[in-house]
């Protein structure tokens, strides 16, 4: 598809549905992978699936000092990082009248301030090379909205947002920002929905099917390539037709 052989990309949220789908389908386009999630076992069988120009890290990208060892770890392994994948997420959903501080600042501090401090201390290496590719997971929820999810959708607006305001500032460099906006996905994040609730998204979409993340994967590696250089600060809607902006 897109040849990124000399690449390194870092995929946070790198063991859950869509991160493997990122990962397997960068490493068949010849990029070395840093890949990171909370667990150690799930990331060293994954490494072990996926051959040598792949390290693991576990940690938890809300802990500042996690995120030091982190990229610490990657400049042992690979001498840059040149494309950053912004991918770990978490939803805790209630309608608003229920939900509590703690679960509105756990959801913004995995989807939108991790992602941040990543993007803060990632693009000095790509203001040196002048070249770089940030890719951040938003949702079609962060842009219309979604009953439950207050915390979440405000933290997927919040990404594009920031996407947009870091694009800005590092256009002149060769490094671009943009945000992908998936609409419903088959992954553990969605397969506990009762039943009901699927099939109620389901009326929704045109293609009359849930996205693979593949479908994700796919647009991922087209924003991380050279092909995609006149692309920043925009929002890929991945969603079947469940949207059409
Ligand atoms: N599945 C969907 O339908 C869908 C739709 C729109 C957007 N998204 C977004 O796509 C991204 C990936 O979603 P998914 O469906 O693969 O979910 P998933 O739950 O399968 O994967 C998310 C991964 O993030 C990791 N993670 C969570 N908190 C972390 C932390 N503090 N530190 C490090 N890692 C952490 C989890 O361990 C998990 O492996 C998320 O940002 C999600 O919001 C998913």
């Amino acid at each position: 598809m897109f040849d990124l052989t000399g690449k390194t990309a870092l995929i946070t949220g790198a063991t859950g549905g869509i991160g493997r789908a990122i990962a397997k389908t960068l490493n068949a386009q010849g990029a070395n992978l840093i890949l990171t999630d909370v667990n150690q076992e799930a990331l060293d069988a994954f490494k072990a699936e996926l051959g040598d120009k792949v390290a693991v890290f576990a940690g938890d990208i809300t802990n500042p000092d996690d995120v030091k060892s982190l990229l610490n770890f990657s400049k042992e392994h690979f001498e840059n990082i040149d494309i950053l994948i912004n991918n770990a997420g978490i939803t805790k959903d209630t309608l608003s009248m229920r939900m509590t501080d703690d679960m509105w600042d756990a959801v913004l501090r995995v989807n939108l301030t991790a992602g941040f401090r990543l993007t803060r201390e990632i693009l000095p290496q790509m203001m040196k090379k002048r070249w770089g590719r940030i890719v951040s997971m938003a949702s079609i929820v962060g842009v219309i909205g979604n009953l439950g999810q207050a915390n979440y959708a405000a933290s997927k607006a919040g990404l594009i947002a920031m996407t947009k305001s870091v694009a800005q500032e590092v256009a002149g460099r060769g490094i671009t920002a943009n945000c992908i906006a998936p609409g419903f996905i088959a992954t553990p994040m969605t397969e506990n929905l009762p039943d009901n609730v699927k099939q109620a998204m389901l009326d929704r979409i045109p293609m009359k099917r849930m996205g693979t993340p593949q479908d994700i994967a796919n647009v991922v590696a087209f924003l991380a390539s050279e092909e995609s250089a006149y692309i920043t600060g925009q929002t890929i809607n991945v969603n079947g037709g469940m949207l059409m902006l």
